[in-house]
């Protein structure tokens, strides 16, 4: 067991930290005001070599390994949240299944252009009736010669609209007692797809979340993603990788909080003394910093766990399930340090507050990762 960080992956994590405070931060607040996503800032991303961190060099990847990608993520929403999910659903949720079940052609066609930043990818499986109950699902795919024709929609799709690359899921048989499930990969320019509602949301407003919809879209079956039936299985288990990288993204937050909040309390002087040299604050910082901590060791963990082939399906789920109440108290408790200051949009602990919540939504509520835990225990 190691709780030190290897010399390659203090690099990255300086690299990143240095990308992050130059080159996203200056424009966080701004692109979370206007609600946009500039494809430079991911072009940039991707000349650093972080739109392909886990994937082999023989693919465009960076070939590195899952506990780098989660670095990389966490030292991004530091700064910006919003940055940092874009690239988390790129990765994990559109890179992950093409890279474990594509074929040869396609990794080479999908997963390079993903693993380079030529293209950006995203996932497809929540659709308005299904959330948690992801099975639910009522798109469909309908063989048709050497095609496959999609009818339906799916919601809540981060990177909608600024993705090329779609892994979508759909019901390819419903005459049995479970419906067979198959996952797709779906280019935004295939006739039939578009792109449909753009969510207002109360926090990562930077990244884009859309409605995308399937109107007889015409999908190769060669695009077909591992095998007929398999959708099911091949969803879960993206989502076991997309919650560690969405823990990832939690601690990445409330560590951004926590140090905006130890900086604000060591300056903010009352009573004659900072108050950061006050109990009432400095006992709430140091709960900060251990929750954080204990987050961030359970996502590495996790991640070295995906790296090493061991099971990480609980790990993942605890990882994300401890990071996101985490992300939510400490960047509540942060706002609370700033008093009135931290509730206007002069700092930036109002935003981290607004963007720590939905850490404790997507990719399973907080709710489902207690499922998945609990099952684990008691199965
Ligand atoms: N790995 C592999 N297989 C798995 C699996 C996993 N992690 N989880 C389930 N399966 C398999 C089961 O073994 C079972 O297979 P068999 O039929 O062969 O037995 C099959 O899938 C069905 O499993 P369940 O009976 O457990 O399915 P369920 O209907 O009870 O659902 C659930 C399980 C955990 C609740 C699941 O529906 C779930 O995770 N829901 C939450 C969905 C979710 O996380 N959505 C997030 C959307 S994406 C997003 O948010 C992205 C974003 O924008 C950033």
């Amino acid at each position: 067991m190691n709780f030190t960080l290897s010399e390659e992956h203090k690099m990255l994590q300086t690299m990143v930290r240095q990308f992050a405070e130059n080159e996203v931060a200056p424009t966080a607040a701004e692109r979370d005001e206007n609600e946009t996503f500039p494809r430079e800032l991911f072009d940039q991303m991707a000349e650093l070599g972080l739109a392909g961190i886990p994937w082999p060099e023989e693919y465009g990847g960076a070939g590195m390994d899952y506990l780098a990608y989660v670095i990389a993520i966490e030292e991004l929403a530091r700064v910006c949240a919003s940055t940092s999910v874009v690239l988390s659903a790129h990765t994990s949720l559109a890179g992950w299944p093409i890279y474990t079940y594509g074929t040869e052609e396609q990794k080479q066609k999908y997963l390079r252009a993903l693993a380079t930043g030529e293209k950006i990818g995203a996932y497809g499986l929540t659709e308005t009736q299904s959330g948690s109950d992801a099975g639910n699902m009522k798109t469909t795919a309908k063989k048709d010669g050497d095609d496959y024709i999609l009818n339906g929609s799916k919601m809540f799709i981060t990177n909608g609209g600024i993705a090329d690359i779609y892994v979508v899921f759909a019901i390819t048989d419903d005459s049995g007692d479970r419906p067979e499930t198959t996952a797709f990969i779906v280019e935004s320019d295939f006739e039939g797809f578009s792109v449909g509602k753009k969510e207002k949301k109360m926090g990562i407003r930077s990244s884009p979340t859309t409605e995308i919809i399937f109107e007889n879209c015409r999908v190769p079956a060669e695009n077909m993603l591992g095998e007929l039936g398999q959708g099911f299985k091949i969803a879960m288990q993206t989502l076991d990788g997309g919650r560690n990288g969405i823990a990832a993204q939690a601690v990445g937050i409330a560590q951004g909080a926590l140090d905006a909040a130890v900086d604000y309390a060591k300056e903010r002087v009352q009573f004659k003394r900072p108050i950061a040299h006050q109990q009432g604050i400095g006992f709430k910082l140091a709960d900060m910093a251990t929750a954080i901590e204990a987050s961030r060791l359970l996502t590495y963990q996790a991640a070295v766990f995906e790296t090493e082939g061991v099971p990480y399906s609980k790990a993942s789920a605890m990882a994300k399930l401890m990071a996101g109440d985490t992300a939510m108290m400490v960047t509540t408790e942060a706002v609370q340090v700033f008093g009135g200051y931290g509730y206007t949009k002069d700092y930036p602990v109002e935003r981290f507050m607004r963007d720590a919540k939905i850490t404790q939504i997507y990719e399973g509520t907080q709710e489902i990762q207690r499922l998945v835990i609990s099952r684990f225990l008691t199965s």
